[in-house]
């Protein structure tokens, strides 16, 4: 496999998420991968490589990277992290684990670390988590605002986001900071007001925690509008502690994702699966790599090859590092796909309910925990977190892809979820660039 101009893999056995040929998800045995300029050039099975790459490049690759019998699946899409943060918060972990329920209030604790962090501690402690997470195969990643809560303090949380990736969500309305305490709705008008005219300029989505104890779907709302209304793509925060209205207004609004969906009515599950089948309505940031009809791929939304053509629907994406850290109950994945609706895995990567950066770690948990198997864990991971997204340039390996591709050490994905806790990913490459 891979790097410059011309490189090529060899021998892997799979190749997860090149465009299927007669597997409907996407494995191709004995493999071959040409990447050129940053970009997939060409995917197949090594037997026709030859004339494959003779027709694409014109020429012998550069080089040639023989992977001997281990897999390489697309870089990891981990469309939801918190990651503009200072502090840990250890000592809550320890006191839930002896019995103390998880609150949206521990919030609260990480703002004032935050604000009381300069920009360089900041950006260590992104730079450091970013590091972790690609060193585990995350080669495409989605960093909120929420721990600043004031209008400073949450536009240099979407301005250091900004330096790190395109994928920078606005979420001002993450719980109403303790100064505000008892005027949530003053709050909303801020986050609406002059936090949003000072954040839209570096972010591409807006979202809200529509939650008990957080905002309530009236409050989502005017966020959500808002925030569209000032060019950001919309998605949200809900059915995390307990069902309430936020995945309906999520699917009304035509947002990308709703996250979390631990709790979950029939009717919130219709209506995800709904929005992939009726007729498409979608609101989308604008970004590098966004594609016009908002990231939509009927080939490949479903890993069972469903083809919902031409619609734009709000993916569920599902993030059982939080259930893991706060011993509620995962949510059920096999319920939502059964439906129709489309899943992504994220990690969720915060100090409080999820601090974990391993999306391999997720996709055992959803194997394990989720009733996912393990193709659809893996596909959730890579091309249903670039939906959560509205990207096609990530999350799979068709010719035309960006150059994000893992070698795990491992002779298949299912490695993943068969040996969890072990370090699998050796080597990945981002933008066709050998990761450190
Ligand atoms: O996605 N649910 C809201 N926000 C985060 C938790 C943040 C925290 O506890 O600090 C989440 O789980
Ligand atoms: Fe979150």
């Amino acid at each position: 496999m891979v790097l410059g101009i011309g490189e090529l893999t060899t021998n892997a056995p799979e190749a997860v998420g090149v465009d299927p040929v007669d597997d409907p998800t996407g494995v191709v045995r004995d493999a071959a991968l040409l990447l050129d300029g940053g970009r997939v050039a060409w995917a197949g099975p090594e037997s026709a490589c030859a004339a494959g790459v003779e027709e694409v490049l014109g020429r012998a690759p550069d080089r040639v990277v023989e992977v001997e019998g281990r897999a390489v699946l697309p870089g990891f899409v981990d469309a939801h992290t918190h990651l503009v943060f200072a502090g840990d918060r250890a000592a809550e972990f320890e006191a839930r684990m002896a019995g103390r329920p998880y609150e949206a209030g521990g919030i609260r604790s990480t703002v004032a670390a935050t604000r009381a962090a300069s920009d360089d501690a900041l950006r260590a402690g992104l730079a450091r988590h970013l590091d972790e997470a690609a060193r585990q195969g995350t080669t495409t990643v989605e960093v909120k605002s929420g721990y600043g809560l004031t209008v400073a303090d949450e536009e240099r949380s979407v301005r250091l986001a900004r330096e790190v990736t395109p994928e920078v969500t606005f979420l001002g309305a993450h719980v109403v900071p303790a100064e505000y305490a008892g005027r949530a709705d003053e709050y909303v008008d801020l986050v609406c007001g002059d936090m949003l005219a000072a954040c839209a300029p570096h972010a591409r989505w807006v979202d809200v925690f529509c939650e008990t104890g957080a905002f309530t779907p009236e409050q989502s709302r005017r966020v959500l509008e808002a925030g569209a209304a000032a060019g950001l793509g919309v998605r949200l925060h809900a059915g995390q502690l307990g069902p309430g209205e936020g995945v309906r207004l999520a699917v009304e609004l035509g947002a990308a994702a709703v996250d979390h969906c631990t709790y979950l009515t029939d009717d919130d599950v219709a209506a995800l699966a709904g929005s992939w089948t009726d007729a498409g309505s979608a609101t989308g940031g604008t970004s590098p790599g966004a594609t016009s009809r908002g990231g939509t791929r009927p080939d490949r939304t479903r890993p069972d090859g469903t083809r919902p053509d031409g619609t734009t629907g709000t993916v569920a994406t599902l993030l059982p590092g939080v259930e893991f850290s706060t011993r509620q109950p995962y949510p059920d994945a096999r319920r939502l796909l059964d439906a129709g609706a489309v899943v992504a895995l994220a990690s969720d990567c915060n100090p409080g309910s999820s601090y974990t950066s391993s999306m391999p770690l997720c996709v055992a948990l959803a194997v394990r925990e989720m009733r996912m198997t393990v193709a659809e864990a893996v596909w959730s991971a890579t091309a249903g977190g670039a939906l959560a997204l509205r990207r096609d340039d990530v999350g799979h390996l068709a010719p035309g892809a960006r150059a994000d591709v893992v070698l795990l050490d491992a002779p298949s994905r299912t490695h993943l979820a068969y040996r969890p806790g072990v370090p699998h990913v050796a080597a990945v490459w981002q933008d066709g660039v050998r990761v450190p």
